[in-house]
C-alpha cells in the first residue's frame, strides 16, 4: 500500500465526489432503499459486500457504480441525476488513467513489460463509494472489517482518517497516514497472483473515529476483465517457482464470494 500525490486528479474533482457523495448518503432511507443493490447485481445501494462473512454489522453503507450510475441515480433523483453520474464518471475516467500508468510501472518491477502485458491492461473496474457515519460510541464498532481488496489495484480517496493496514510481520494494525490530496494505492489479491507473491495483496479495515463527523470514502478497484485467466509471473532473475496456479477471473471471484481472505489459499501450489 502506498500514497500518490501530483497524480492529475485535481483536487477539485475530489471534492466534488465527496460532496456528491455525501449529498447520496444524506437521502433518507426509503430513497436510498430504491436504489437497493440486488441479491445477483453488483451495483447500487447496500451494506458491505463481505458482511455476510461477519456476525457483528458495520457502521457502513456503500453505493457500488460500474460505468454510468444513471439507472440508479435516477431512483434516487428523478428530475436531477446527470450532475451526479457527470461527476462520477468524470472521476472514473481521470483514476482509470492513473491506474493505468500505475499499473505499467508495477508491471515493469515484475519483467512484465512485453506488448502481451501491455494488451493486458484493459481494466475492468468499479467505483464504491463508502460512508461511514457518526458514531455514539466508535470504539464499539468497526466500519469495514478486515479484508483484501480482490482486483489488481485499488485507488482510494478518503475525506478523514479511519483506513488502517495489517502488517503480516508485526502481526499489528496500523493507521494509514490521512495526507489530504494524496491517493491510496493497494494491491489486490489478482496482483499478487500476478507477481507471484511479490506485490502482497493489502489486508486492511476501517475504522470509525468520530462521534460527529461522517466519514466518505471513494474506492476505485481495477483488475482483467473477468473472461481472462491470471497467470503467475515467474521472474527469470529470482528462479523461485510459481507459488500459485493460473486462475480465471471469474473462478476466483468465485472463490473468494465463498471463502474471502482465505480464496488465495485454494490456488496456491504445494511446492
Ligand atoms: C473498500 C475499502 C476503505 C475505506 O471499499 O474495499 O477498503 O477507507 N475502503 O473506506
Ligand atoms: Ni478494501
Amino acid at each position: 500500500m502506498f500514497q500518490v500525490v501530483n497524480h492529475g486528479v485535481p483536487s477539485s474533482l475530489l471534492d466534488e465526489v465527496v460532496s456528491e457523495a455525501t449529498r447520496l448518503f444524506a437521502l433518507p432511507a426509503p430513497v436510498k432503499n430504491r436504489a437497493l443493490r440486488t441479491p445477483e447485481g453488483a451495483t447500487g445501494y447496500g451494506v458491505a459486500r463481505i458482511s455476510p462473512f461477519f456476525a457483528q454489522l458495520m457502521w457502513h453503507e456503500g453505493f457500488t457504480i460500474m460505468g454510468s450510475p444513471a439507472s440508479h441515480a435516477r431512483l434516487l433523483w428523478p428530475d436531477d441525476y446527470q450532475h451526479f453520474c457527470g461527476v462520477m464518471e468524470k472521476y472514473q475516467e481521470k483514476v482509470k488513467a492513473l491506474a493505468h500508468n500505475l499499473f505499467q510501472l508495477l508491471l515493469n518491477y515484475i519483467s512484465l513489460s512485453s506488448p502481451a502485458a501491455a494488451a493486458a491492461v484493459e481494466f475492468d473496474g468499479a467505483l464504491q463509494l463508502n460512508s461511514y457515519p457518526p458514531c455514539p460510541s466508535p470504539s464499539q464498532t468497526i466500519g469495514l472489517a478486515p479484508h483484501t481488496d480482490t482486483l489488481f489495484l485499488t485507488i482510494l480517496h478518503q475525506s478523514s482518517p479511519g483506513l488502517q493496514l495489517f502488517d503480516p510481520a508485526g502481526l499489528r494494525w496500523s493507521a494509514v497516514d490521512h495526507v489530504p490530496g494524496a491517493l491510496t494505492v493497494n494491491v489486490g489479491d489478482l496482483l499478487h497472483v500476478l507477481s507471484n507473491g511479490k506485490f502482497r495483496t493489502a489486508r486492511h479495515r476501517v475504522v470509525v473515529m468520530s462521534d460527529t463527523n461522517q466519514r466518505v470514502s471513494m474506492a476505485c478497484f481495477y483488475g482483467p476483465p473477468v473472461e481472462s485467466v491470471v497467470t503467475p509471473v515467474v521472474s527469470p532473475d529470482d528462479g523461485a517457482p510459481a507459488v500459485y496456479r493460473s486462475v480465471g477471473v471469474k473462478e476466483f471471484l468465485n472463490l473468494k464470494a465463498l471463502h474471502l481472505d482465505e480464496a488465495l489459499d485454494f490456488i496456491r501450489l504445494n511446492n
